[in-house]
């Protein structure tokens, strides 16, 4: 057996977010989200499962404090949502709504548990959405507000903040494939969605500059995976680079670079209308950051497809690989691959994992108990790989697993578990998987058993 030992202040944490795990859509004067619009809208999610109730966690986030603080969490990352703070996107801001974060934040610190709180885990005020939504550059603009009054009005100090989660998922799975809220299927719009999602981040890392926030770190979590050709064909490793321009550089670019990758500029001003850029936006979206969250699950080979218009070709699943119950590939050297190739490309940023798990069809006994083998060799095989990249410089801070607990998870409903902990969606019961105690003895000794 050997011992993998993490640096001594590495971060270990777990994370959900709010339209996942809350529930009470209506509780304290909350607002109407696009999430709450798009799964009553019908058929637009398995067994047309909405988060109605998803885990009740609005009302037993105390509960969970207690489950987070057993399993010896460091930090926890949730998301905040937008419409409890601000029922109408703008405006009068809603205390009560205000008062459930405080009272969260309040508890994690009582257990020291640092919170990472994000911003933007997609439940936009409907109201907005009313007037566009992304598709509006005033979104930036109104997103910034509430995230300068975010900053301001918790009271203890959040340890890091994430703007935006994912703005790939938000951009294009809403607004081109239509598979998320609003459900729109237009790529030039997603292309307008994706510049005003950098905005509104730029935007609001701005003003928690002005605000001086110095015990605090600001970033953001991007989904990111490696996108290997399948073949090194000069046209499967075109169709690679070009979906690695897509899905990893269109957003990496920007925020670290301050520009857009030419080569997909080029190529979209060939096939589609380029995002309203207006002068000074790159300045902004390119600004300072504390760090980069990593969400990283799988990898995306790519094989090109019949014509060369194509923009991302095929993806192709290697027969021989191992896949949860998403259908993704478990690739755990990806995200040592991933934690490389920012550093080498980008620079030394400081990282976390925001986000690294797997969902798998987990079986409650009868004695209560989770045997989620699976998912524990999932998580090992991601966190050597971590560990790997950290013993080769790369500036990785902290590791998230996505979940805390079974949640909704989107599309699929509550078809998919993630979590550590297993919900009963029947009696909202908790209940600890065998992942929880392997994390929970992991964090104890800052490292893993092999
Ligand atoms: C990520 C999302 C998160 C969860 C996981 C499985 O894309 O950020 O909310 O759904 O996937």
């Amino acid at each position: 057996m050997s011992r993998y030992h993490f640096p001594d202040h590495f971060i270990w944490g777990a994370a959900t977010s709010s339209y996942q795990i809350e529930g009470a859509p209506e509780a304290d004067g909350k607002g109407e989200s696009i999430w709450d619009r798009f799964t009553r809208s019908g058929g637009n999610i398995l067994d047309n499962a909405t988060g109605d109730i998803a885990c009740d966690h609005y009302r037993r986030y105390e509960e969970d404090g207690q489950l987070m603080a057993g399993l010896g969490l460091q930090a926890y990352r949730f998301s905040i949502s937008w419409p409890r703070l601000f029922p109408e996107g703008g405006g009068r801001p809603n205390k009560k709504g205000l008062d459930f974060y405080r009272r969260l934040v309040d508890q994690l610190q009582g257990f020291n548990i640092a919170p990472f709180a994000t911003l933007y885990h997609w439940d936009l005020p409907q109201a907005l959405q009313d007037k566009g939504g992304w598709t509006n550059r005033d979104t930036a603009k109104y997103f910034a507000e509430y995230a300068a009054f975010t900053f301001e009005n918790l009271d203890l100090p959040v340890r890091g903040w994430i703007t935006i989660n994912e703005p790939w998922v938000a951009a294009f799975l809403g607004h081109a494939m239509g598979l998320h809220a609003p459900g729109w299927t237009d790529f030039n719009l997603a292309l307008a969605a994706a510049h005003n999602l950098l905005l509104g981040h730029g935007l609001a890392a701005q003003r928690f500059r002005e605000q001086g926030r110095k015990d605090e770190e600001i970033g953001i979590a991007l989904n990111l995976a490696p996108i290997p050709p399948f073949s090194e064909s000069e046209e499967d490793r075109a169709a690679a680079r070009r979906t690695d321009g897509f899905m990893n550089r269109w957003f990496l670019d920007p925020l670290l670079e301050g520009a857009y990758p030419q080569d997909m500029v080029d190529l979209y001003r060939r096939h589609f209308t380029l995002p309203p850029v207006e002068e000074g936006d790159m300045e902004i979206i390119g600004g300072p950051l504390d760090f980069l969250g990593i969400n990283n699950y799988t990898r995306h080979v790519v094989r090109a497809g019949d014509s060369e218009s194509d923009l991302t070709g095929n993806f192709v699943n290697p027969p021989e690989s191992e896949y949860t119950e998403m259908g993704w590939e478990v690739y755990p050297r990806g995200l040592y691959e991933l934690l490389s190739r920012i550093g080498r490309d980008y620079g030394p940023i400081p990282l976390y994992i925001t986000e690294n798990g797997a969902s798998f069809p987990d079986q409650l006994e009868e004695d209560g108990t989770v045997n989620d083998q699976a998912r524990i060799n999932y998580l090992q095989s991601y966190i050597f790989e971590a560990w790997q990249a950290l013993e080769e410089g790369a500036p990785l801070k902290g590791y998230f697993v996505w979940s805390l607990m079974d949640n909704f998870e989107w599309t699929f409903g509550y078809s998919k578990r993630f979590g550590l902990i297993y919900i009963d969606y029947q009696t909202l019961e908790r209940r600890w998987k065998n992942s929880a105690y392997w994390y929970r003895k992991g964090i104890s000794r800052n490292g893993l058993d092999l």
